[in-house]
Parts: structure tokens; C-alpha cells; sequence
């Protein structure tokens, strides 16, 4: 019996689909424990380029796929999504959903929007899912459970209590609770099927001796904790989710795959001490295709920063390190990576807590030299120049962290694994 979480271990991005669909062929189930349609998985393989938002990537694998009470879930975006896979021949009738997970409505990503908008010059930069909003809800004891809103009844009256509670809070909004009801009552009658309580087929799942993936959405860096909070998503992106996210003991997560990019980048506003903007930021956004997944937007790029991904691998235990993206380095002289910050005088390791404190921390580089040869065909690490090998090495080295695999392409066959994961 293994438990593995996949974990972004930047600020999202970082291709945990990508290691989530290799790794599905090892695993009986595969779980989504947090966040939302905030997320957007990649995956390609046979030709074929697929987004996922919502349902686990599991779900190419035929394997039972669940979305457990910790996430936060659109219906609408679900049903939409469930239609996407279908249409293109991938079947969705092993998806089990959490009774306990709580629903997004249509005011919530209306308030998120509003909120934005209140904050001004302070903004977030949400993905405007509805995401930060409906975890409020959940906390203020308010929110609409699935087992909630796949009762019909039950869904009528508290969609009713909770949008009046809401509209006294918001003026501006403009929604009758009879005409969202009307809208999605159809898609609880579609979705009910699908509900069950999940920590229970889990936990029949590891007493069966089977292998669960749990996949991390967003990433370390976003953790409402111990992310460069407030501008952070809502839930708890690492090891630390998975088990509140989906009713089981910690015990049951035995690997923990720290997902990274060969640097750095970040959507959305707040602080990234290792960020560029010049034309090898451009270089990198362009040969990676740097853009969001669901908001389309250009993402901000940096050099790695191994004071980030020991933060990771503190909060989440991790048991290895998954390098994606190694190719796009290659043509840069020279590679920088920052070991420390520079704050006060004195050498930090790990992130301050005020924004004020980290946007005051100067990286401290170590720089190597990097390699031009094209490396998107190597098939092992000694296939590698000398230089990419180092330049593994030397992350493992600061982050304290064996390399379990690393990518060169997009497809299948160019994740070259170092050490496997767990067994056949
Ligand atoms: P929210 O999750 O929509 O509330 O957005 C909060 C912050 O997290 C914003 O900076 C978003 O850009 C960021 N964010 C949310 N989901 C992702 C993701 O999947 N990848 C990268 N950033 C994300």
C-alpha cells in the first residue's frame, strides 16, 4: 500500500499533471483534496493535449478518480468538464465525489470579483473562480455541502438562508436564489450519482492494500499558511491538505514528490525575490509557453530559488523532487540560483512572514554555468551535458532532496526517471 502526493512546490505550474499521469499507471486511485476550477492540469500523450481544472488526470487511466471534501467545486464548471472528457472518448464513470465538499455558486465568483475590486491597488490576482469566497463560507459555517445541494429541498431552503446573508454583505449583488435554483437543481440531479462519503472508499481503498495519488493543486508557495500570504489561494496545497482535504489519518501519505520547475514562475500578484524581466525572462517564457493554463495570463519568471523549495520540503516532507522543464534552460550561458536571502545584514533560509520583510530580501546567487546542446531527446541523466548534470545535482544538494525523475519535452517519453517512486 503506498499514499503519494504530487505537491507544487513553487507558486503553481510547475507540471504536477504531468508526473501525476506518469505515475497513474502505479496507482489504483487518484484524489484531488483542495482548491478548485482555480487549477489547470496539462496533459499530452499520444498527440493528443488535454486541460484538466477539476477532475483528477487520473481519469485517462480508467482508475476510480475522487474529488474529496476538501475542495471547493463549480457544478456547472464539473458538468462542463465532465461533457469536454466524454466528447473526446475518455469515460468519467469512476468519479466519486465528496458529500462533504463544499459548492461553488454563481455569487460566490461574483464576490470574488467585487472583492477584488475593493481591494483597490492591492489585488490579488485571483483566478475570479470563486475560490477565496466559498472557502469563507465554509469557515463562516454557511457554506452549501454537496450532500446539501444534491437534496433538493435542502438545496432550496439554504440557497435561499445563504444568499440573503450574502446580499446584506454585498449590496451589489444582483442574483435571485429562484433563478439560480432553477438553473441548479438540474445539475445536482446529474451530479448526484457521483456523491458519496469518500473517506470511507478511501480508506476501503488503502485497507485493500491499493495505491493512491493524491494531486496537489496550485503550490507551496500559495499555502494560506505558510504561502507568501495574502497573496495566497485558500487551502493548503502540500502533504499538510490531504489528509484534513479528504477524511483519512496523515500515516497513509508514505511518498511525497516534490514537484519543481528547472526556475521559477508565478501568476498573479505579491512577491518572487528571484524574478527577471529581461530578455532571458522573455527567452524562458516563450520556449516554456509560460502562459496560464485557465486565465491565459503571461506568467512572471525567475531564477530557481532553493530557499522556496526547502520551504516546500519542510512543509511537506518531501521524499524526492520531480525537475520539470530542464530543456527550456538550455542556451543560457550561465544559470543563476539563489542559495539564501540577504535581510538585515544577515543570511535567511526561509520565507519571511510580512510581504514588507520578503519584498525587502536580496537573493544571494550562485551562479553555474549552463549548456547549449538541445536536450529534449536525452533518454537518461549520464545522456545529459555535463553541465545540465550539475545543475540537478547541485538543486538536490540545496534542497536536501534525492531526485526521483526530471523532464526535457512535454510528452510521455521525455520524463527520464532516476529512481522510482515506488516499485511495480
Ligand atoms: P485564487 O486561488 O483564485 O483565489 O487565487 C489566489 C492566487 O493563487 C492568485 O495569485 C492566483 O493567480 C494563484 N493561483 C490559483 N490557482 C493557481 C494555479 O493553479 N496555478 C498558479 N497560480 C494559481
Amino acid at each position: 500500500m503506498a499514499g503519494i502526493v504530487v505537491v507544487g512546490s513553487q507558486w503553481g505550474d510547475e507540471g504536477k499533471g504531468k508526473v501525476t499521469d506518469y505515475l497513474s499507471s502505479k496507482v489504483d486511485v487518484v484524489v484531488r483534496y483542495q482548491g478548485g476550477n482555480n487549477a489547470g492540469h496539462s496533459i499530452e500523450f499520444d498527440g493528443r493535449k488535454f486541460a484538466l481544472k477539476l477532475i483528477p488526470s487520473g481519469v485517462f487511466s480508467g482508475h476510480q478518480v475522487v474529488m474529496a471534501n476538501g475542495m471547493v467545486i463549480n457544478p456547472k464548471a464539473l458538468l462542463e468538464e465532465i461533457k469536454y472528457l466524454n466528447d473526446a472518448g475518455v469515460k468519467t464513470n469512476q468519479l466519486f465525489i465528496s458529500d462533504r465538499a463544499h459548492v461553488i455558486l454563481p455569487y460566490h465568483l461574483e464576490i470574488d470579483a467585487l472583492q477584488e475590486k475593493r481591494r483597490q491597488q492591492n489585488q490579488i490576482g485571483t483566478t475570479k473562480k470563486g475560490i477565496g469566497p466559498a472557502y469563507v463560507d465554509k469557515y463562516a459555517r454557511i457554506g452549501i455541502r454537496m450532500a446539501e445541494f444534491v437534496d433538493e429541498e435542502l438545496f432550496h431552503k439554504r440557497l435561499i438562508e445563504v444568499l440573503d446573508l450574502k446580499k446584506r454583505e454585498y449590496p451589489e449583488l444582483d442574483f435571485e436564489a429562484e433563478t439560480i435554483f432553477a438553473e441548479y437543481k438540474e445539475y445536482a440531479k446529474r451530479i448526484k450519482p457521483m456523491v458519496c462519503d469518500t473517506a470511507i472508499l478511501l480508506d476501503e481503498a488503502f485497507r485493500c492494500g491499493k495505491n493512491v495519488l493524491f494531486e496537489g493543486a496550485q503550490g507551496a508557495m500559495l499555502d494560506i499558511d505558510y504561502g507568501t500570504y495574502p497573496f495566497v489561494t485558500s487551502s493548503h496545497p502540500g502533504a499538510t491538505g490531504v489528509s484534513e482535504g479528504c477524511g483519512i489519518g496523515p500515516l497513509n501519505v508514505t511518498h511525497a514528490v516534490g514537484i519543481i520547475k528547472a526556475y521559477t514562475t508565478r501568476v498573479g500578484a505579491g512577491p518572487f525575490p528571484t524574478e527577471i524581466d529581461d530578455e532571458i525572462a522573455t527567452k524562458i517564457r516563450e520556449v516554456g509557453h509560460e502562459y496560464g493554463t485557465v486565465t491565459k495570463r503571461p506568467r512572471r519568471i525567475g531564477w530557481f530559488d532553493a530557499v522556496v523549495v526547502n520551504q516546500s520540503r519542510r512543509m511537506s516532507s518531501l521524499t524526492g523532487l520531480a525537475v520539470m522543464l530542464l530543456d527550456v534552460l538550455s542556451g543560457l550561458d550561465t544559470l543563476k540560483i539563489c542559495v539564501a536571502y540577504q535581510l538585515d545584514g544577515k543570511r535567511v533560509y526561509g520565507l519571511p512572514a510580512t510581504i514588507k520583510d520578503i519584498e525587502r530580501c536580496e537573493p544571494v546567487y550562485e551562479e553555474l554555468p549552463g549548456w547549449q546542446e538541445d536536450i529534449t531527446h536525452v533518454s537518461s541523466f549520464e545522456e545529459l551535458p555535463f553541465n545540465a548534470q550539475n545543475y540537478l545535482k547541485r538543486i538536490s544538494e540545496l534542497v536536501n532532496c534525492p531526485i526521483y525523475l526530471f523532464s526535457v519535452g512535454p510528452s510521455r517519453d521525455q520524463t527520464i526517471i532516476m529512481k522510482d517512486i515506488i516499485k511495480d
